[in-house]
């Protein structure tokens, strides 16, 4: 069985992506210091799979520390980096703690991989890349509009790194992969997302208020020139995001890439406004969502979603989920949260 390090293995992508490289006969470790994750979310993984995860708790800014990991394990034929900061509000509010954090920790991770020879490399990146497009759906050569924010800025400096490394080293290879809107939980019910802290992204808003975490919830802008006045996004399940990371692997390891940095989207091609996303969440829960309408949010990209036919025809990926199962699982695994909500209590305290 080829080993894979997975960063960020705790993580909501992370966690998902695990179970489906074990369920396709993959050895997998795990490095992730638990300071945006829950160690807890392994159990679930473990229900799933009936695998236990090593996972290294390491800062990955700490070179040394990190170069344990390959020492130990001399075998890792694959990296799948997901270990970063993803929230664009404390971008903003603390910028030099992302560009530490996502660069310096993806500049380890390149030095040990090519230290340690890694042929393969899967970068977590973002349909952030694009800004705010001048047309939808987006395609790989969509040209990139300046980042929305310091969070959107790592991930396109993360990809020109990877890119540039990938041309200086013979024999390694990298896959960029641009997620769209990850949501939605393991159908299972034993994984899914554990928002630190009040939730910035939708879904989780939605479910937390809801099953009454939150009293409210806000849709912000309703003025925006789309269908009914809200943002349009590409909702893609995080299920069907674990598997394009597998397909990505066997991509690569089959030699069937056609340079060195292949970069596919990662979304359904489908865009659905906030008030759309809303009913369709009311008509599957049948729980009657109290909202209110709020002014725009800054740095809010008016549409976005993706034309998907490379990841379709190159890697064989074929999104299994629609907007209801999103919803489904979504609502499902906040239900969950409630009844086991002692085990991941402490992930859910404020950020620092
Ligand atoms: C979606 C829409 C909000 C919350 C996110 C991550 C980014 C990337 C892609 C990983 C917007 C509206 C939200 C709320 C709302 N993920 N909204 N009320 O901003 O598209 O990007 O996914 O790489 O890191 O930030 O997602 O879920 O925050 O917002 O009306 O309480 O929902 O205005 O239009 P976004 P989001």
């Amino acid at each position: 069985m080829k080993k894979i390090l997975v960063t960020g293995g705790c993580g909501y992508i992370g966690s998902h992506t695990i179970v489906d490289l074990i369920q396709n006969g993959f050895d997998v470790i795990s490095a992730d210091n638990n300071s945006r994750s829950h160690a807890g979310i392994m159990t679930g993984v473990e229900l799933i799979t009936g695998k236990k995860i090593k996972n290294y708790a390491v800062d990955l800014c700490i070179f040394d520390d990190t170069c344990a990991i390959f020492q130990e394990n001399p075998d890792i034929e694959g990296i799948i980096h997901f270990a970063a900061y993803k929230s664009v509000g404390e971008s903003v509010d603390h910028p030099l703690r992302y560009y530490e954090n996502n660069i310096g920790s993806l500049v380890n991770i390149l030095r040990c991989a090519a230290e340690f020879k890694v042929p393969h490399f899967v970068f977590s990146s973002s349909c952030t890349v694009y800004g705010n497009p001048e047309s939808t759906p987006v395609t790989e050569e969509t040209p990139f509009q300046p980042a929305q924010s310091p969070y959107g800025s790592t991930k396109q400096m993360g990809e020109e790194i990877v890119q540039q490394t990938m041309n200086s080293l013979s024999g390694q290879q990298a896959i960029l992969l641009r997620y769209f809107n990850p949501v939605g939980a393991h159908p299972s019910g034993n994984i899914g997302e554990i928002p630190l802290g009040k939730p910035a992204n939708l879904i989780p808003a939605i479910t937390q208020t809801a099953i009454g975490k939150l009293p409210q919830m806000q849709v912000f802008g309703t003025d925006y020139p789309t269908k009914d006045g809200s943002c349009v996004r590409d909702y893609i399940h995080v299920s069907d995001i674990a598997h394009a990371h597998t397909l990505a692997l066997n991509y690569l390891i089959e030699q069937k890439n056609t340079g060195n940095c292949d970069i596919f989207n990662l979304g359904t091609g489908n865009g659905y406004t906030v008030l759309e996303v809303i009913e369709t969440f009311e008509k599957v829960s049948g729980q009657k969502l109290n909202y209110a309408l709020a002014p725009r949010r800054p740095g809010d990209v008016i549409a976005i979603y993706a034309n998907n036919d490379k990841a379709r025809n190159s890697l064989g990926w074929q999104p299994a989920y629609n907007l209801d199962d999103m919803m489904e699982t979504a609502w499902n695994w906040e239900l969950k949260l409630k009844k086991d909500e002692k085990i991941f209590k402490s992930s859910q305290s404020e950020l620092n």
